[in-house]
């Protein structure tokens, strides 16, 4: 069985070409006819990147299958245009140990819609005081290579230390959900001048900005790779900016999600709990430097957080809604939105940010590929012109908790490959 995408444009550039896919890789390029077996895809108009790499996903399986399955995220993956995802340890029970990653890499790969790659916890149970068993994590099946305690922050200095020194022996990396709890007490959006008005109590871009800049001077210390969750704020940015002037290339890299780029905490006066995500939403001047720092490259990559949240946690006073908000399927859109519409990003760009970065960090040999002839077939195709509405009870995800609901983005995912199968058309799984 083949596959042959016609006209696409390779990163959106030059003139259109057929690609042939045969035996999960890419198997011809240029002018290509059919063989008889083949499925031809017409891809007129149409951008064909490496399919997306999201390092921080949350797929809530083991323990929270209200919000989402590894089945359910899979297909929001797919659909969203990723071929690789990244599993957060926060689940029920905690991924701190081989029996939980294997587990949730095995579903990953009965589901098949996307290859599942799971987060190891940095420390037992999440709670910050013991370090997990990295090195039996690495050595299990899943192969562990990125650890984090996302959701929570690895607060203490010593253990962190540790945890980077470790990692330098698997080859891992820690991810770091940057949070000095200490500043966040009670915290329930950016601390500043709308959240002062409405009376939320503050999350000062400082809680942030000072873990990661710790962090950036422990990993240098340690030789150690450290990955930034998230960044939020514009002063990320500069602590990032001096850390990696500093010590080089390929030990500090930061990701931001599309929510980060394109929502600010103007949204907090809708009062609207689908609003409150950790870290939170932060000023227009923030998001502003946050387009900047990823167009440049200061910020590697973006990450979705897809946070999925039953509605009972969401649709409630928002001090007692949890945090996060849904991102899979509406990644490329944002991204779209906010890089390319504005010209920050050409769509080679966005494979660069999208999939070649991440796939990078996470040290996947497979994924992130150039589109040449003998590369894995892990494909994207997207048509640039078309737009959408945004219905969260219509995504994949068995949440819907989207902040674009009822927003119409452009950049619509058209087809999805794994190793030459196709996990997702036109809206629809397979
Ligand atoms: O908004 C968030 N949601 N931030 C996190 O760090 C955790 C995540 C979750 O698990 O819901
Ligand atoms: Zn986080």
């Amino acid at each position: 069985m083949s596959v042959l995408i016609r006209g696409a444009r390779l990163y959106g550039e030059g003139d259109p070409v057929d690609v042939l896919v045969a035996d999960g890789l890419i198997s011809a390029i240029g002018s290509v006819e059919p063989p008889e077996d083949a499925e031809v895809i017409d891809a007129a108009g149409q951008v064909l990147l490496p399919g997306f790499v999201d390092l921080h996903t949350h797929l809530r399986e083991p323990g929270r299958e209200d919000a989402e399955t590894i089945e359910t995220g899979s297909a929001a993956a797919a659909l969203g245009g990723y071929t690789a995802v990244f599993a957060m340890a926060n689940t029920d029970p905690v991924a701190d140990n081989a029996v939980v990653v294997e587990h949730v890499w095995r579903r990953g790969r009965e589901t098949g819609l996307v290859d599942v790659h799971p987060v190891g916890a940095v420390t037992v149970g999440l709670n910050g005081e013991k370090l997990a068993e990295l090195g039996t994590m690495a050595k299990s099946a899943a192969g562990v290579r990125m650890f984090s305690d996302d959701g929570h922050c690895v607060a203490d200095p010593l253990i962190m230390r540790r945890a980077l020194e470790y990692s330098t022996a698997l080859n891992a990396v820690i991810a770091q959900h940057a949070e000095e709890p200490r500043l966040t007490v009670g915290a329930q959006a950016h601390e500043g001048e709308i959240a002062s008005r409405l009376g939320y109590a503050g999350w000062p871009a400082s809680a942030e900005e000072s873990i990661v800049a710790r962090d950036c001077l422990l990993a240098q210390h340690a030789g150690a790779r450290l990955h930034v969750c998230h960044v939020s704020t514009a002063g990320t940015v500069d602590v990032l900016r001096w850390a990696k002037n500093r010590q080089g290339p390929g030990f500090i890299s930061a990701e931001v999600t599309p929510h980060h780029l394109l929502l600010t905490d103007e949204r907090l006066a809708t009062y609207d709990p689908v609003n409150k995500v950790n870290p939170p939403l932060r000023t227009g001047g923030d998001a502003a430097r946050l387009r900047a720092a990823l167009a440049e490259g200061v910020i590697d990559c973006v990450a979705t957080d897809h946070a999925p949240h039953p509605v009972q946690d969401k649709d409630c006073e928002w001090a007692a809604a949890k945090p996060g908000m849904l991102g899979l399927q509406t990644a490329l859109s944002v991204v779209t939105e906010t890089m390319v519409a504005t010209g920050l990003l050409d769509w080679r760009g966005v494979a660069r940010v999208m999939s070649e970065r991440p796939a990078e960090i996470a040290g996947l040999p497979d994924q992130g590929r150039p589109l040449v002839t003998g590369e894995p077939a892990n494909l994207v195709l997207v048509d640039p012109d078309a737009a959408w509405t945004v219905r969260g009870a219509e995504l994949a995800s068995l949440a819907a908790n989207t902040p674009y609901e009822g927003m119409r983005l452009p950049g619509v995912v058209t087809l999805t490959l794994l190793r030459g199968r196709i996990t997702a058309r036109e809206g629809k799984i397979g």
